[in-house]
């Protein structure tokens, strides 16, 4: 059999149900999308790294509220350059790698509620 037989094998393989488990982890993070939804990432995240200057206390530095799903859709976009183009968010403090991948993997499913 030439190569891409094999690789059309492998891609069947591990599209069935009993083997995705295998194939996402192949993908590294590939299984993290749709997992999330706003209320998680806001308690595993955005309350300990965000909350304090955006939102406690009508706090809203840059005039950037993440305490809402409404108020945080508005600044999406801006909270995504912040923190993964620009690197400038959160100030002081860094995401560990575990909450980054988590962040991106919701917004990538289109930051569900
Ligand atoms: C210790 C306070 C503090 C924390 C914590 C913090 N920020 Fe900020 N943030 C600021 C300040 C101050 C500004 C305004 C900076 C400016 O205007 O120059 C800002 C601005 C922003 C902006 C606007 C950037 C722009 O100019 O478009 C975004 C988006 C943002 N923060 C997102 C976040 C996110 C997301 C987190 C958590 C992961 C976070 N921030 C954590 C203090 C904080």
């Amino acid at each position: 059999m030439r190569l891409h037989h094999w690789i059309f094998l492998l891609q069947f393989f591990f599209s069935q149900p009993l083997f995705a488990k295998c194939g996402d982890f192949l993908n590294g993070e590939a299984s993290e999308s749709t997992k999330y939804n706003y209320e998680e990432i806001f308690n595993q995240i955005l309350k300990a790294k965000c909350f304090f200057c955006h939102g406690e206390d009508g706090r809203r530095e840059g005039g950037v509220d993440i305490s809402t799903y409404p108020a945080l859709i508005k600044d999406l976009k801006r909270i995504e350059k912040a923190v993964f183009i620009d690197k400038i968010m959160p100030s002081g403090d860094f995401l560990t790698a575990q909450q980054y991948a988590k962040l991106r993997a919701w917004i990538d499913a289109g930051a569900p509620e």
